[in-house]
């Protein structure tokens, strides 16, 4: 039968180029021949672990069997060349013979890792996340993986919620950007025809958890699916991205692997021609959501959603053939399926050449090289924002430096969660490129705390003491590597344990303190906030992490990242996100009656959308917005007016004033990260499409036609223009 296939392809060889066969003819060609069991086959992800000594297959035994009888059509958590090609020639040994494709958690880098995803989002930079994007692609598919499960591009505005780290933030626009931007540097083909899959997740809604807690029920209106949630998933499809994932939650009570409505938008509104891959099981927990009644059902409501490749809940592959068999599921809904998987297949040109990614040549090559670290350092360095600085920083190198906290020092919190490859000991830490940048200053180290032993105190007199001797103080503070990232959410987001009390009297013993905070997520740290002379959020980096830390600490890169959650200052906040609505009783500074507030707590977050510092310092002249057909153009003059060249972020907001229904009290439109020269000057132009002023309301789409008013800000509380302009 083998031969039939390879006849097949020889033949769609001859035929001449007009009439040659489109992808989903040659996969036809091929469900022609298949078995039930072969096309459900198609649909059956499974998983090999992956231990100290290479990946082995839990059950192995039954795994490889099932690999040749054509049972499984695409596995994840395998990789390198030699193992891919191991397993690949297993399945190759079934009767079709029909290539696997093999899946990988790649969210911040492959080998060379990069700044968490919303590290890199804090870049408000397309470029900088086209190029992890791309350095993650070639390091991914010369390593024999075809399809990496990214970019996470879950909304979200809860930063308790562990998986805040992997995502974009709390705006909408911006991570339709992103989500673009890392579809491009993932999915665009290389010289040598390798290409890598991307895959948009989690559909959908999965950052609205209720209260943050990771897998919990979400529950929102039509408007904030639609307005706040579903917009990256669209311009992910608009991009040509090759697959989506489910997410585990369900929406307003149905499991969105089960969920018709959001298929039906994926598929028929938005056109969309890819695969859906369900999340880990998450088709069997329709069964625990208390929506299916059974697997099998779950097997059956999955499919006829939509939902192409069952991920480890083995439905598929248990019910999938008796339902088809007992007419509850049309075979034409099954082939359907099989031929997005067998499209992709051929895409990737595994048809062609299924070892075409298994080059152990290349793998050895072009992976951890010194090109891709500096892309890593380029982007980390990108992605450190500056809180805040009374003129501490930059700082020339002084003799004596003190170096605090055991994140300093610590390789594997570098990387943070979410790494699937790195070796750990790759990252180079901030007290490693200290010695390695100053062999002639006296750097000396104190932990200070336990990243774990959160109330250890015992640690304060070393630290306090080597601070009393140095010229400057490094405090690193944060999260240790496993406390954000999936099922990482946490009631208290406060720096954890005695961080805060330390820094204070290290604060009290040195003034020349420079603060690094590293972590997954916004945190809580209301005294080094008011305390500290100079912070830097730094997030989790990647292998260059300490580098790009020295790099901004120097001045040998003027931090240019900007907040991308709005940072809280009380948990009773949360959640805090600068796109609210007005009410009809706005919060207002004093502490007045009867405005939308708590009587005990400040409504403001402590840092806004949006906000990062710079050394150098911007001065907008002559704003002008007009309206010119479809469009609302912006111009505005800016000047580096600092001693540093510098980027600026410049931000442009509308509110609605009045409408069918009410609308945010300002929607991030249109931001671009403007680089000048210090003295330099230039005139910007941006636009908005009208089209981007369309609205999911009470009755639907409406098309954004009304009264506005255009801001352009620093950051989303903190305007420095505003004008009123109709749109009609
Ligand atoms: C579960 C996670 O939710 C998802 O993001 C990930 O891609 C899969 N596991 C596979 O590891």
């Amino acid at each position: 039968m083998k031969k039939t296939i390879l006849l097949l392809l020889f033949c769609s060889i001859m035929i001449p180029i007009s009439a040659q066969k489109t992808f989903e003819q040659k996969a036809d060609s091929i469900i022609a021949l298949m078995t039930l069991d072969e096309k459900t086959g198609q649909l059956n992800m499974v998983t090999g672990n992956w231990e100290a000594t290479g990946p082995v297959l839990r059950g192995s035994d039954d795994k490889v069997k099932l690999l040749k009888e054509g049972k499984i059509g695409s596995m994840l958590n395998i990789r390198g060349t030699k193992h891919t090609r191991d397993m690949q020639a297993q399945a190759l040994s079934s009767r079709l013979g029909i290539p696997l494709l093999f899946g990988l958690d790649v969210i911040h880098g492959y080998r060379t890792v990069f700044p968490i995803p919303l590290a890199i989002s804090s870049s408000f930079d397309p470029e900088a996340i086209i190029l992890a994007s791309r350095v993650a692609a070639r390091e991914s598919v010369v390593s024999g993986i075809h399809w990496t499960f990214s970019p996470m591009i879950d909304v979200s505005r809860d930063p308790r919620w562990g998986r805040v780290m992997e995502g974009p933030g709390e705006d909408t626009y911006w991570a339709s950007i992103m989500a673009k931007a890392m579809v491009e540097g993932y999915q665009q083909p290389f010289d040598d025809g390798l290409e890598l899959m991307a895959c948009a997740k989690h559909f959908a809604a999965y950052g609205a958890a209720i209260g943050g807690r990771d897998y919990n029920t979400v529950d929102i209106s039509m408007q904030t699916l639609h307005n706040v949630y579903l917009p990256p998933f669209k311009a992910a499809a608009d991009s040509g991205i090759a697959s989506f994932m489910c997410a585990f939650n369900e929406i307003n009570g149905v499991p969105a692997s089960g969920n018709k409505y959001l298929y039906d938008i994926l598929y028929n509104t938005w056109g969309y021609k890819g695969l859906v891959v369900s999340d880990w099981g998450s088709i069997g927990e329709m069964v625990v959501h208390g929506y299916s009644k059974d697997r099998e059902t779950a097997a059956q409501q999955a499919i006829e959603a939509g939902v192409t490749i069952d991920m480890e809940s083995n439905c598929y592959s248990r019910y999938l053939k008796q339902l088809v068999e007992e007419g509850k599921v049309s075979e034409q809904t099954l082939d359907n399926e099989v031929r997005k998987v067998l499209v992709q297949k051929y895409k990737l040109g595994l048809f062609d050449d299924p070892y075409r990614y298994c080059n152990p040549e290349k793998e050895a090559n072009e992976i951890l090289t010194p090109a891709n670290r500096e892309a890593a350092r380029d982007v980390a360095r990108k992605s450190i924002i500056l809180l805040k600085n009374e003129g501490l920083l930059p700082v020339e190198m002084p003799k004596k430096i003190a170096v605090i906290g055991p994140y300093a020092g610590a390789k594997r919190d570098m990387d943070g969660n979410w790494t699937v490859a790195t070796d750990k000991d790759v990252a180079v830490t901030l007290l490693e490129a200290l010695k390695t940048r100053y062999p002639g200053s006296e750097i000396s180290f104190a932990k200070g705390f336990d990243s774990k032993e959160n109330n250890d105190r015992s640690g304060f007199e070393e630290a306090i003491t080597i601070a009393g001797k140095a010229d400057i103080v490094l405090l690193t503070l944060g999260e240790h590597w496993g406390m954000s990232g999936e099922a990482r959410s946490r009631g208290d987001i406060h720096l954890p344990g005695v961080q805060e009390e330390l820094a204070c009297k290290i604060y009290e013993t040195n003034k020349n303190t420079i603060t690094l905070v590293m972590g997954g997520r916004p945190m809580i740290f209301n005294q080094v906030s008011e305390k500290a002379p100079a912070i830097l959020y730094t997030w989790w980096l990647g292998t260059e992490a300490g580098n790009a830390m020295l790099d901004v600490i120097c001045g040998e890169y003027n931090p240019s990242a900007r907040v991308p959650m709005s940072f809280p200052k009380h948990l009773g906040q949360i959640p805090v996100y600068y796109n609210r609505k007005n009410s009809g009783r706005p919060s207002v500074d004093a502490e007045g009656n009867y405005s939308n507030r708590y009587i005990d707590i400040d409504y403001k977050p402590r840092y806004p959308f949006a906000y990062g510092l710079s050394y150098t310092s911007f001065e907008y002249k002559d704003i002008t917005v007009s309206k010119d057909n479809d469009r609302i153009l912006i111009k505005l003059n800016l000047t580096n007016t600092g001693d540093y060249d510098g980027k600026e972020l410049v931000q442009v907001y509308v509110r609605k004033l009045w409408g069918e229904s009410t609308r945010p009290i300002k929607e991030l439109k249109a931001c671009e990260n403007i680089f000048l020269k210090k003295g330099e000057n230039k005139e910007i132009e941006m636009s908005i499409p009208c089209s981007g002023l369309r609205y999911y309301g009470q009755n639907g789409w409406e098309d954004g036609k009304g009264d506005y008013k255009i801001f352009v800000g620093r950051n989303a509380e903190e305007m420095i223009f505003d004008t009123e302009i109709p749109v009609y």
